[in-house]
């Protein structure tokens, strides 16, 4: 894993970056257990498609749709914007496209991590093309100050501070989605 783990302190130092905790594993899957109940509850007698952005929502979102208690379907497409940096690079590509047809269909787009909001405002336009029902977007995290784009997200996480985030599905130049719990980088 990191160079220096200092496992006593819980620190995580990466290169000259130190990550501290910042959501244990507890309450992140407490209030996953709580947004899957909200969608179990609005999505009553239909079958949403959940839609994961990879790669870093799949964790994500394998553990809201094991306490979802609906009927519903799963789809991943894959996007690309920070290349391997911690700020975003402004730009963003389609890299994996979906496979199933979301025409007249309930879906729900689920994110690891909404910063500018450009991926989702992206996303929100590829999907209205292909006539779904209804677009809902879920994010685990998202950081209220850095939000440039004009966006709504319906099922939040937690709202977190505009600091740059590892684990639990969220990288850092690839790496660290493994941690079960996320850090913080350290000002
Ligand atoms: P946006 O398009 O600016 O909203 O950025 C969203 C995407 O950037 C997310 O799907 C993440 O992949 C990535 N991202 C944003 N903030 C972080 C972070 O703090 N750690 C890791 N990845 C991040
Ligand atoms: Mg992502």
């Amino acid at each position: 894993m990191s160079e220096v783990n200092d496992l006593k302190n819980k620190k995580l130092v990466i290169g000259d970056d130190v990550f501290v905790p910042f959501l244990t594993e507890e309450q992140i899957q407490n209030r996953i257990k709580e947004l899957a109940e909200q969608i179990s509850q609005d999505y009553k007698e239909k079958i949403p498609i959940f839609i994961g952005v990879l790669n870093g929502a799949f964790i994500f979102l394998a553990d809201l749709i094991k306490n979802v208690t609906i009927d519903c379907e799963l789809d991943f497409f894959k996007l690309s914007s920070y290349g391997d940096s911690k700020i975003s690079s402004g730009k963003v590509r389609l890299l994996k496209e979906l496979n199933c047809d979301v025409n007249g269909r309930d879906i729900i787009i689920v994110e690891d991590i909404v910063d500018s909001g450009l991926s989702i405002k992206y996303i929100e336009e590829i999907f209205s093309k292909h006539n779904p029902k209804s677009i809902r977007v879920c994010s685990l995290l998202m950081k209220p100050e850095s939000l440039k784009y004009d966006i709504k997200i319906d099922y939040i996480g937690f709202k977190i501070p505009n600091k740059f985030v590892i684990g639990f599905g969220l990288d850092y130049a690839q790496k660290y989605r493994n941690l079960k719990s996320i850090y913080a980088l350290t000002d």
